[in-house]
């Protein structure tokens, strides 16, 4: 029998592929998929060989990666608990979708994954997995093996698996769109991580370029179509990637890009997640800022809770919950307009949008001018004020009456507002 196991060549999977053999006596087929992690994948393939898989996939995936996953999160601004751009949860479905794949080439209706069960990718490979095959089995060992860490590295040194240096202190997952880092010292939510973490951002303040650098980013429709001189026009999916390799490796020398925040797993644990994310914190804030020039405050304001609904529901494994895919047509609404450039500033490990332009711009500089020339009629706010109060002025003197009432009869102290 057949089984495809999802593969990252790390530590987990690579235990995964041994157990999968001694425990259930399958041909293990790994499924490696490339969503720009930049590992060697051929060191990869060959690991997996060594550890004695019948057969092994390297798919490239990145282009359909950047323009039917990470494009979409530009779009909805998708910061799950308003903080992580969401690089892992994105992968996953594309992932198991890959994996699905394979196992029908390959005849086969047993799919593997090497996720733990206090995570949120089991959630995000097993949903995905079902929902586009549901007659399939699903084997994590790991999960129903209940190991820990170092468990599984005492099974690999018992089995002459090979273990990455980095892969004994972190667990690391990397793609495109960023790199999550967990496990060792890092679980110490009380302490700052250790400089050894980063791989993307530049932390060292002896390193850090002296001057301040910009970005130029162009939007069409929401996505990005340019940025500098890396261009991505009419939907051109290797452009997508280079733009946003380009724009990790810029704001990532110029400091920019970490993330450190107490996280809430889908299974209920709290978790530090320290995270390297310098494309997509930069693009996204670019993007933002493009909308406040373009939208109106009340798409706007909606929006922001369909940002949330949908940041909720990429975290958590529901990618193909229908929901998803109605909250994106109206984020895809809202981006007709979504067209113009912004100009981000960086400076030792700081970052903010310093310019912004649109033809579609709401901004008029003639209504918002302080100086002469405006065109704002300022006897129009008179009445205006008084009646958008009206309820609050009303019910403050209400308030205050009942109260004085209360005072004299007793009821009530004085008090200071009284
Ligand atoms: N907390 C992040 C998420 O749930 C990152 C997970 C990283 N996964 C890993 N196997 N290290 O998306």
């Amino acid at each position: 029998m057949r089984v495809a196991l999802a593969y990252s060549g790390g530590l987990d999977t690579s235990v995964a592929i041994r157990w999968l053999q001694v425990k259930y006596g399958y041909d293990v087929v790994t499924v490696t998929v490339d969503v720009g992690q930049n590992d060697d994948l051929k060191a990869i393939e060959e690991r997996a060989k060594a550890i004695g898989v019948v057969k092994h996939y390297t798919i490239d995936a990145r282009e359909e990666f950047a323009r039917d996953y990470v494009m979409l999160c530009v779009k909805a601004n998708g910061l799950y608990e308003g903080k992580y751009p969401l690089a892992t949860a994105l992968a996953r479905p594309l992932i198991a979708s890959k994996v699905v794949d394979v196992a029908r080439k390959e005849g086969t209706d047993i799919l593997a994954h090497g996720c733990t069960g206090k995570g949120n990718d089991q959630v995000r490979f097993d949903i995905t997995m079902k929902a586009l095959s549901p007659s399939c089995t699903i084997i994590a060992p790991i999960r129903d093996m209940n190991m820990t860490r170092d468990v599984e590295l005492e099974f690999a040194r018992r089995e002459g698996i090979e273990v990455a240096s980095e892969a004994k202190r972190y667990s690391i997952d990397q793609n495109l769109w960023g790199r999550a880092i967990e496990g060792g010292d890092l679980e110490s939510a009380d302490k700052e991580p250790s400089a050894d973490a980063f791989r993307w951002v530049n932390v060292d303040p002896k390193l850090l370029p002296d001057d301040s650098c910009y970005m130029h980013i162009e939007f069409d429709h929401g996505v990005p179509v340019a940025i500098d001189d890396v261009r991505a026009d009419d939907g051109d999916a290797r452009g997508m990637v280079e733009m946003i390799e380009y724009a990790n490796e810029k704001a990532g020398r110029y400091g920019v890009g970490i993330i450190d925040h107490i996280e809430d797993r889908v299974v209920g644990i709290k978790s530090r997640e320290v995270y390297e994310a310098p494309a997509a914190l930069t693009i996204i804030e670019a993007h933002r800022e493009l909308e406040k020039l373009v939208l109106t405050s009340h798409q706007l304001r909606f929006k922001q809770m369909v940002e949330q609904q949908w940041s909720m529901l990429a975290y958590s494994g529901l990618w193909l919950e229908p929901l998803m895919a109605d909250l994106n047509r109206f984020i895809d609404s809202t981006q007709e307009y979504v067209s113009g450039k912004v100009t981000v500033k960086m400076y030792k490990g700081s970052f903010r949008v310093v310019a912004r332009s649109s033809p579609y711009s709401l901004y008029d500089e003639g209504l918002a001018t302080y100086s002469k020339g405006s065109t704002f009629d300022q006897s129009l706010a008179r009445g205006f004020v008084e009646l958008w109060g009206l309820q609050s002025i009303v019910a403050n003197r209400v308030r205050r009456n009942h109260h004085e009432d209360r005072v004299m009869q007793g009821v009530d102290e004085v008090s200071m507002h009284g």
